[in-house]
Formats: C-alpha cells, structure tokens, sequence
C-alpha cells in the first residue's frame, strides 16, 4: 500500500481525505460539506440555527430555551471500501481531531472493516410468585409461536421484514427478594432503536405469560444491554505510518499493544480506555438523535460480560497472516492486506452492543439529525452502527497512540492554543502562528494571545 490509496476516491469517486479541512473558514466547511453530501441550502441553514426552541418545546417537558453543542466533521474515513464523512457532536476539544488523524493512518492499511448482527432488542417481562419455574418455562416455550403472534405489535416493522423472532426464558433463584422467572422476547427491529416497538410488544405479551406461568408480571421493559446486535470493527496499519522524529513505528505499535493489555487487566485502565472509545461513538450518537445513554449502558454492560469490567477492544502487533486467524475481515483473501515490505502491522478491533436507529424518535424530529444523516448517507441502522464503531476505534487509536507516545498534553494544548487565539481576535494564518507561540511560551492564555496579535498589529 503506498500513500497514493491515502486520497484515492472510492468506488463513488469521492474522497474523504480533505486536508487542510480545519484551515478553512467556517463558511468554506459548510461549503465543501453541502457539496459532499447534495446538502440544500435550507439543510445547510438547519446546520446553523439547530432546532429551535419552539421544535424543543414538543419533544420534551417544561422546555425553557435550548443548549447548543459543536458539531463538526469527522474526516479521511474509509469503512468497507466506502468513503464518510462523520457529523460528531461533542463539547469536548480534541475528539473531532483525534478521530480525523486516527482515520488517515487507517487509510494506510485500507481503511476499517467492519460488520454487524442483525438488529435484535430484547425485551424482558418478569414474572413473580412462580410456583414450579420447570413447568412454567416448558409452558411459555411451548406456547412461543402463539406469543411471537401476539408480540406482532408493530405494522411498521413487519412491513420491513422485522418482528418478534424468539422467546427465551430464565430462571433467577437468588435475587434480593424472591426468585423469579425472566422471559426475554427477541425482536427484530430494522432501523429503528426499537424501544417503543419492544415496550409495546413487551407489555402485550405479558398476560399470556402471566396465564401460562402461573405467575405475576412485574416489570416489562426492554433491556439496554442489547448484546444480540452489536457491531465490530477492524483495522491493520503499517508499523511505519507511526513512526514520528522521536519513535520508531514499530516501538509505537508495540506501546500500543501494551496500552490495551493494561486496559484488558485493569478496571481501572479500562474505565478510561472505554470512555475514549465512547468519546467517538456518543459523539455520532447525539449529531444523529440517538439515544447515547442507552449506547453507553450497553456498551458498559458488554465490557463486564466476562464477570469483570475491561477493555472492548484488541490491539495488537502482527508478524505473520496466521496472527489474524481470529478476524473476521482479515483471515480470508477478500480483503487486501498491505504488502509484505509494509510488515508488522498494527491490528485492532472494537465490537459492542449499538442500539441505534435512522428513523423514529429524535433522529426523525430534530432537523439537524436528519442533516446529519443525510452526511453520513447511511442507508440502514446496522450501517450506522458499523460506521460508529469504526469511529470508536479510530479515536482509540488516537487516544492510546498519544498516550504511548509524546503523552496526552502536547495534543490538547495545540488545540487549546488555536482556540486561545480564536479566542484573542486571531483570523486565518495568524491562528497557527499565535498558537504557535503560546505553545512554545508555555502560556495558553487569551490575554498572552491579545498581546502578540497586538504586537504584531
Ligand atoms: C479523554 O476524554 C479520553 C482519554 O482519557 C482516553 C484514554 O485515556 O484512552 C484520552
């Protein structure tokens, strides 16, 4: 692989490579973006003033005015072969740049790969005062058929080929209170989150059960911890693309590995490790009306599924093609792998439980969302949620290559320094050099910024 696949177009003849995005005025992002993704001049002024609070006074209660967030563009990904450009929603400085630059070193090795389940809810309906739980689950499994018919609650759903698909049933002896059977409806959803589709279908259900088991039913409600539909993604780059005036690529690559093994061993680690990880997906999640605390319940709950809490992802070095046996893209030929002279690789991969939809809900009531979407250009919710696991793996890529390298802080205070000196009055050049400057001074103050812009004027 030579730099040239770095900005080559994909197969629509577009690319997501835009250097120097950052340098242009905010009105020329607008521009490159409305002419990227056919965006209107309406949909391009929905980017500007948001929603509006008379729009917010419908979707929530007690509404009083409205809070604004960034949005900005996530650039250089290539998930599949395809090219995106990502809307991130986040208040956080630094994200929307790790995720670009971790991106373009993914370009280097072909870009992310990824893949999803199908897009299975459960929902849970819990039964109390059960006498003979062996009975009762022969029962209610017998009986599944006719409670996947009355579980049928959505006509929307069915008409996309979705709907209930299976029952399950569990049985909890030691609980704080009583024991209790727990019967897990599982359902299709297509692209919607599926929230209301399986709380409806949940609470249909829960007098058969109630008849069937002989028991009471309690809670009817849908789990977050959606561990049926998860997306992973994957990706190799070349040693080499890490290497910097002070680290070898190799070295990198290697301190990189050790960072996942910390966060693979450690709680501790791993909490951090994770939230870098969710930086990137919640991001997508808020531009596109997603419910982001479910995604992060989920993803939470996925990490401990083992009985303690890590990592969700793997990073390691790799030597030999047998090393990727274990991958779902890279252990067949479908998937060029850079060529032999470009060896070690780095590989990683992220996989976790994405509950998330592209139509319902926020993503179909907040204006800006739909813009949103409309830049992303998925064409499903399995899309969606492969395309934010790659943008969860790609800002920990970034996260833990900085901090396996030069440390967290240089970063931070580069950006921090642009924004001092936005802050201070700076346009156009006069933005990097200030920042420069106040970097080298070891002075990231707006006051600091005030004075060389007015030294200079
Ligand atoms: C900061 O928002 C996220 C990081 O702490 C993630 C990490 O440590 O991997 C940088």
């Amino acid at each position: 692989m030579g730099q040239s696949s770095v900005s080559s177009p994909d197969a629509e003849g577009r690319t997501s490579r835009l250097g120097g995005f950052y340098q242009l005025s905010l009105n020329e992002r607008v521009a490159t973006l409305a002419a990227w993704a056919a965006l209107t001049p309406e949909e391009c002024a929905w980017l500007a003033q948001g929603m509006g609070v008379e729009r917010g006074d419908k979707m929530i209660e007690n509404v009083v005015g409205r809070y604004d967030l960034p949005l900005g563009i996530g650039t250089n990904f290539t998930i599949n072969g395809r090219d995106y450009l990502i809307p991130l929603v986040v208040e956080e400085p630094s994200v929307v740049a790790a995720v670009s630059f971790a991106a373009r070193l993914a370009r280097l090795g072909g870009g992310f790969r990824t893949g999803s389940s199908e897009p299975i809810m459960i929902a849970q309906v819990q039964l109390l005062g059960v006498a003979d739980p062996e009975l009762a689950t022969a029962a209610i499994l017998g009986a599944k058929q006719e409670l996947l018919a009355l579980a049928n609650t959505s006509p929307t759903i069915a008409r996309l080929g979705g709907g209930p698909v299976d029952v399950e049933v569990r049985w909890l002896p030691q609980t704080p209170t009583v024991p209790m059977l727990v019967v897990h409806l599982l359902f299709d959803v297509r692209d919607a989150m599926g929230a209301n589709a399986v709380n409806t279908a949940a609470e249909a259900i829960a007098p058969r059960l109630e008849a069937l088991s002989g028991g009471r039913a309690l809670l009817r409600i849908l789990s977050n911890y959606s561990d049926r539909r998860r997306a992973w993604a994957e990706v190799v780059i070349p040693a080499h693309a890490f290497s910097t005036a002070g680290f070898g690529g190799e070295a990198v690559i290697e301190g990189i590995a050790h960072a996942n093994a910390l966060a693979v061993a450690d709680p501790y680690r791993a909490a951090t490790h994770n939230k870098g990880i969710m930086n990137g997906i919640d991001a997508v999640a808020l531009a596109t009306g997603n419910d982001w605390r479910a995604i992060e319940a989920g993803a939470h709950a996925y990490a401990a599924r083992q009985g303690r809490y890590a990592a969700l992802t793997d990073w390691r070095v790799v030597r030999e093609k047998m090393e990727l046996l274990g991958s779902s893209a890279y252990r067949s030929d479908a998937v060029r792998l850079p060529d032999e002279a470009d060896w070690p690789l780095l590989y990683g991969r992220l996989e976790l439980p994405l509950a998330v939809g592209i139509v319902g809900g926020a993503t179909r009531a907040h204006p800006v969302a739909q813009v949103a979407l409309k830049i992303l250009g998925v064409g499903s919710a399995r899309e969606l949620s492969e395309v934010m696991a790659a943008v969860g793996l790609a800002q920990n890529l970034a996260a833990i290559r900085a901090l396996a390298t030069d440390g967290i802080q240089r970063g931070h205070m580069a950006l921090h320094a642009r924004q001092m000196a936005i802050a201070a009055g700076a346009e156009g050049a006069a933005v990097d050099w200030v920042a420069e400057r106040l970097v080298q001074e070891g002075q990231i103050r707006v006051e600091r910024a005030r004075e060389l812009l007015a030294q200079d004027r």
